[in-house]
C-alpha cells in the first residue's frame, strides 16, 4: 500500500443531519429500564479485571483442537505446532473483535446525532461509554497475548459502509442487529471453549454490555420500520442480505478470510486450509447455524426485514429451508 492508499484507507467521509430533540418527551418506555441498567452496570475495564495473570498459560484462550474438529490438516500437527496455531489464531480473531469494537464505537458516536428522539440518543451516549471500555480491554488482552493482526477487509467493508450511511436506521441494523448479533454468538461460543481465566471474566463483561447494544437496535427499529417507505425498508432488506450472504464463511469468496495470514505465517497453504476449514470444521457449521438460522434470520424476520422479495436470496444461499 502506498502513504495515500494508506491514510485513505482510514479515513471515511460522509454527510450526517443532526437533529435536536426539543420535546423532551420519552418514546420509548423500554429504553428508559436499558438506560437506567446501563448507567448501573459501568465498570472499569483496568480494576474489574485481573491483568496481573499471564495469559493463555492456565489454559487454552480458544480451544483449537474443537475449532478445527473435522478438519484434515489438525490432527497431523504436533503439539508444539497445535500450541503455535493456538496462539496466533486467537490473537487473530480478538484482533477482528478489537477492530469491531473500535467500529462499535464510531457508529455508536454517530447515532448520537442523526437519532430523532432525545431517550435514543440518552442511550446510544452510554454504548459509546461501553464500547470505549470494549476497545480498552481487547486491546490489552490481544498485546498481551501476542500482536495485532490487521483488519479483515470483510469487516473493515461492512463497517465503513455502515459508518458512510446518512441512514441512523442503517447504521442500528449493520452494527448493533448484525454485527453485535455475530459478535455475541462468537464470545458466547469463545466463553464456554476458553480455559483462560482472564478472557472468561473479560467476555463475561463485555457480553453483558453487549446484551444490551442489540435491545437498543432492536427496540428503536421494531418502532421505526412499519413506518418506514417502501424504497427505504428494501434498501435495508438488501442490506442485511448482503451481509450476511458475505459473513456465512462457504466458499473462496465469502467468511472472513484473512485468517489465511496466519496459516501463510505458518509457511503453510493457506487456500488449501481455508477450503478445508469451511468444508469440514464442525464448529464452524454448529456455529453458522446458531449465527444465522438462530438468531439474525428469526431477527429479521421479527423486524419485518425478510420480505416475499427478498427470502428467495436466502433460500438460494442456503440460509432457509
Ligand atoms: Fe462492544
Ligand atoms: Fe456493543
Amino acid at each position: 500500500m502506498t502513504v495515500a492508499q494508506t491514510a485513505a484507507a482510514k479515513r471515511v467521509s460522509y454527510q450526517l443531519d443532526t437533529l435536536w430533540d426539543f420535546d423532551y418527551e420519552p418514546t420509548h418506555q423500554e429504553l428508559e429500564a436499558l438506560y437506567e441498567t446501563a448507567k448501573k452496570n459501568q465498570w472499569n475495564g483496568s480494576t474489574a479485571i485481573d491483568w496481573s495473570r499471564p495469559v493463555g498459560r492456565e489454559g487454552p484462550v480458544l480451544n483449537v483442537q474443537v475449532a478445527f474438529l473435522g478438519t484434515n490438516f489438525f490432527p497431523s500437527l504436533t503439539e508444539e505446532e497445535r500450541r503455535e496455531v493456538e496462539i496466533k489464531v486467537s490473537a487473530w480473531r480478538l484482533s477482528q473483535f478489537l477492530h469491531g469494537e473500535q467500529g462499535a464505537l464510531l457508529v455508536a458516536s454517530q447515532l448520537v446525532n442523526p437519532i430523532p428522539e432525545l431517550d435514543c440518543k440518552l442511550y446510544a451516549s452510554t454504548q459509546v461509554v461501553d464500547e470505549g471500555r470494549h476497545v480498552e480491554v481487547f486491546e490489552r488482552y490481544v498485546k498481551k497475548l501476542h500482536k495485532i493482526y490487521p483488519v479483515d477487509p470483510l469487516l473493515k467493508g461492512l463497517i465503513d459502509e455502515i459508518l458512510a450511511s446518512e441512514l441512523w436506521e442503517l447504521k442500528l441494523l449493520g452494527m448493533q442487529m448484525l454485527i453485535e448479533g455475530l459478535a455475541i454468538a462468537a464470545f458466547n461460543l469463545m466463553r464456554r471453549q476458553t480455559g483462560d481465566p482472564t478472557l472468561a471474566d473479560l467476555l463475561d463483561y463485555v457480553l453483558q454490555d453487549e446484551a444490551r447494544h442489540v435491545n437498543f437496535g432492536y427496540f428503536a427499529l421494531k418502532r421505526s420500520i412499519p413506518a418506514m417507505e417502501p424504497g427505504k425498508r428494501e434498501f435495508l432488506e438488501d442490506f442485511a442480505f448482503k451481509a450476511c450472504d458475505a459473513m456465512y464463511g462457504r466458499n473462496e469468496r465469502t467468511g472472513f478470510r484473512s485468517v489465511k495470514t496466519v496459516w501463510a505465517e505458518m509457511g503453510w497453504d493457506a487456500e488449501e486450509i481455508w477450503r478445508d476449514t469451511i468444508s469440514n470444521s464442525q464448529t464452524l457449521k454448529a456455529f453458522n447455524r446458531l449465527l444465522f438460522t438462530e438468531v439474525l434470520i428469526p431477527r429479521l424476520q421479527r423486524l419485518g426485514l425478510m420480505s416475499d422479495r427478498i427470502e428467495p436470496r436466502y433460500r438460494e444461499i442456503g440460509l432457509l429451508d
